[in-house]
């Protein structure tokens, strides 16, 4: 496809002496070969993760070194699935072989409660208002189909929504007549009180919710979920944020958001594995929402209601406290800073390539973790697989509303110098980009 191959070469990894110990070299693909299994490194045991002075590149290297990603490779795609620390992977391993060997526990409600005490504090909630879920689409499903409603009642969302948060309202069309009212939002919008704006003029008096992602798939929009919910409150109308992103992105707070319902993902920022989610419903909507599963709920029940999926996946769901306390060591407001600068590093780079056309915000009020750019006009799945190839480096395609982008997610075990070769390798492409317009060239 292209005409100069990118080289591996050691300077791109080695940075300090941390680096050294914990960053190897190899142009091995994922799985292709013994050569691209990272050298072990001995897990640490996470006191000695707590950051005790500056947080530098020395610090997120030993960070890096508790992750076991294949050496060589640039994974920036965990918007889809994070990997999992070793402290996560180990406790899934070790709870597996705990059922294996010892079943005579398999419901451990102690253990999953103790998970929900870890988690609410963790996103400014009461632990009585976290249902603990296997993925953001269920959370999503909970809202949707728990309230009671009428013919005409419409629910109002922008056209970046994922069908996770949209599909039960398709449902509701079909079911009970209700209507979708879709907004489109400029990429990117000028300010917050432009989106608020775009939304308060788009209600109705049928309004009955909005159904709005904290941090779209998309563009990697960040909403302004405390002025929209200030605002959607004041007209009588409620707030179900679709969250699959943020939950370990960014420093949250429900509380203070205000909003009546969020969902998130844990396989995705909090790198809690697959089959894990956290369904936040403010305690005095509770009783709007009925459970999605289960009996009718009892006299003082909480959102353990929305919990009647049967047995849980232990190991996902215990793990997920792992991947909760790994978080609170490093500390929630190091973890944001770092996806910001490291996504900062990024556009800044990106806006200096000729060709290049960024989706993303740089305001800091309108964007975190993720990011969205074009390369001219350059079919995406071919830049995902030249960087891939040619690079090292692994982002995903972004066809929705045919921005033709290509999605790249920075996170806290991400290194700078990934950043650099993933953007080394965009100027190339921009600069070669007769050589990468067809697959076949
Ligand atoms: C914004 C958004 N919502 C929902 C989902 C679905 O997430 P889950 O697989 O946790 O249901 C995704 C997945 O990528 C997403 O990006």
């Amino acid at each position: 496809m292209s005409g100069q191959k990118f080289l591996f070469s050691r300077r791109h990894f080695l940075g300090t002496s941390v680096a050294a110990a914990v960053g190897g070299v190899s142009t091995g693909l994922v799985g292709a070969s013994v050569e691209a299994k990272q050298r072990p490194v001995p897990a640490i045991a996470l006191e000695g993760l707590r950051p005790s002075g500056m947080v530098d590149e020395a610090y997120w290297w030993k960070v890096r070194s508790q992750f076991n990603i294949v050496d060589g490779l640039a994974f920036m795609n965990n918007g889809t699935q994070g990997p999992m620390p070793r402290v996560v992977l180990e406790k899934n391993e070790r709870i597996l072989r705990e059922i294996a060997e010892d079943p005579t526990d398999n419901y451990r409600r102690d253990d999953i409660n103790a998970v929900r005490e870890k988690v609410a504090p963790f996103v400014g909630a009461d632990p009585s208002e976290i249902a603990l879920t296997r993925s953001t689409t269920e959370g999503m499903n909970i809202f949707a189909h728990g309230l009671d409603w009428r013919e005409g009642d419409e629910v109002l969302m922008n056209s970046h929504e994922h069908g996770g948060g949209r599909g039960p309202y398709l449902t509701l069309m079909e079911r009970k007549g209700i209507r979708i009212n879709v907004i489109d939002l400029p990429s990117p919008p000028e300010s917050t009180d432009q989106i608020v704006d775009l939304y308060e003029q788009a209600i109705t008096s049928r309004t009955r919710a909005i159904m709005v992602s904290h941090i779209t798939y998309v563009t990697g929009l960040m909403t302004p979920i405390k002025m929209l919910s200030e605002m959607a409150h004041r007209r009588g109308v409620l707030v179900s944020v679709d969250g699959a992103h943020p939950l370990g992105m960014i420093d949250l707070n429900f509380h203070e958001m205000g909003c009546d319902h969020y969902s998130a993902a844990g396989q995705k920022w909090l790198l809690a594995g697959g089959g894990t989610g956290v369904c936040y419903v403010k305690g005095d909507i509770q009783d709007q929402v009925w459970p999605l599963m289960g009996g009718p709920p009892r006299e003082g029940a909480t959102a353990t209601r929305y919990e009647s999926v049967g047995q849980h996946n232990l190991p996902s769901v215990l793990g997920m406290g792992d991947a909760v306390d790994l978080q609170e060591t490093i500390g929630k407001r190091n973890i944001e800073e770092r996806d910001r600068q490291l996504s900062t590093r990024l556009k800044e780079g990106l806006n200096e390539i000729p060709g290049v056309h960024l989706w993303t915000s740089s305001d800091r009020g309108l964007s975190a973790g993720l990011t969205l750019f074009s390369v001219h006009d350059i079919p995406m799945q071919n830049v995902v697989t030249a960087l891939f190839d040619e690079f090292r480096v692994h982002i995903r395609t972004m066809g929705t509303g045919n921005l033709n982008g290509v999605r790249t997610s920075t996170h806290f075990y991400n290194m700078p110098h990934e950043v650099d070769r993933l953007l080394e390798g965009v100027r190339h492409i921009a600069a070669n980009a007769g050589n990468y317009m067809t697959t076949s060239g």
